[in-house]
């Protein structure tokens, strides 16, 4: 058995415990940020009270180019209210659309800085892109851990596991604690369908294989998303949904679309996107764990704009 395959059994088999057992669910809080149509989770274990944040948001003012804190005092506040103790701090990838706030978190709560180990390739990919100078290091030591395929870790008493699921990003991971799974840029809500797969070391073909990995999971496993757009003749936000669903009524990776037709779909689909509109901050800030630039010898940081390179 691959271990790709040992890692999905692993997974499996921790959510059916955690469906059998109500004190193997984590209780989950969802922040919608509407400026990004982020949603960032606080995820603890109701029994030690330790809780882990998973993708954050810095309040960013493009014209401006200044940072805030209001969306991630929420957080912080909720976590005081709560008598948390936070122990992780995770992110499903490198986000192009918003910054993270993780290390204003960590400052605030603590908590160890985590993603997937190919933040690496992303790292090249985008140290490249910038012209990052040496002072930049490629090798995710911006990060305080480094998830792999099938890794376990624990939320308080409560179990987890890490899958990777590239495509949108080659860094992309899924974190799964009890019976929920933080699927990150992988699916969006059954009548939205999916995320896009063009950004620098996407791939549309990653993408399906990864999303029809997860859809391998328990048809009742709670799927928790990163983004809700609303859809048409919907309007709500929502971030909630099961692999079950999904497996029924998914507008792009229903059962019975083929991987071929998914990559045609996708790619068509994503010629007519444009680039989001804080990829260029986010993307230089989020590869660098959340901290900005080196700031210059004026003490000021910079966001480089890279010219008819993308
Ligand atoms: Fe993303």
């Amino acid at each position: 058995m691959s271990d790709a395959q040992k890692a999905l059994d692993a997974a499996r088999q921790q959510i059916e415990h955690a469906i059998a057992d109500q004190s193997k669910r984590p209780s989950i809080a969802g922040f919608f940020d509407e400026a990004t149509n982020t949603i960032s989770y606080v995820v603890h274990d109701p029994a030690t009270k330790e809780a882990a944040i998973i993708d954050s948001v810095l309040d960013y003012e493009a014209a401006s180019g200044r940072t805030s804190n209001g969306s991630a005092d929420l957080i912080v506040e909720y976590v005081r209210e709560n008598d948390l103790t936070v122990t992780w701090l995770i992110e499903t990838h490198a986000h192009a659309d918003h910054i993270s706030a993780a290390p204003y978190l960590q400052e605030k709560l603590g908590g160890k800085l985590a993603i997937g180990r190919d933040i690496i390739k992303v790292q090249n990919v985008f140290g490249k892109l910038f012209n990052a100078g040496t002072e930049f290091q490629r090798d995710g030591s911006q990060f305080d851990h480094l998830f792999d395929d099938g890794e376990t870790f624990r939320i308080g008493a409560l179990e987890g596991i890490a899958l990777h699921v590239p495509g949108h990003t080659p860094a992309d991971m899924a974190f799964i604690v009890g019976d929920a799974a933080f699927v990150g840029d992988t699916m969006f809500m059954p009548d939205f369908g999916t995320a896009r797969a063009d950004f620098p070391g996407g791939d549309a073909r990653e993408l399906y294989r990864s999303i029809r990995r997860l859809l391998e999971l328990p048809e009742e496993t709670r799927l928790f998303l990163c983004h809700d757009y609303k859809a048409p003749g919907r309007d709500e936000y929502a971030w909630e949904t099961t692999v079950g669903q999904q497996r029924a009524g998914n507008v792009h990776v229903r059962d019975g679309v083929t991987e071929d037709e998914f990559v045609e779909m996708r790619t068509k689909r994503d010629e007519t996107l444009a680039m989001p509109q804080l990829i260029m901050p986010s993307v230089q800030v989020n590869i660098r764990g959340g901290r900005l630039p080196q700031p210059e010898d004026n003490g000021v940081s910079y966001i480089k704009i890279p010219v008819n390179a993308v």
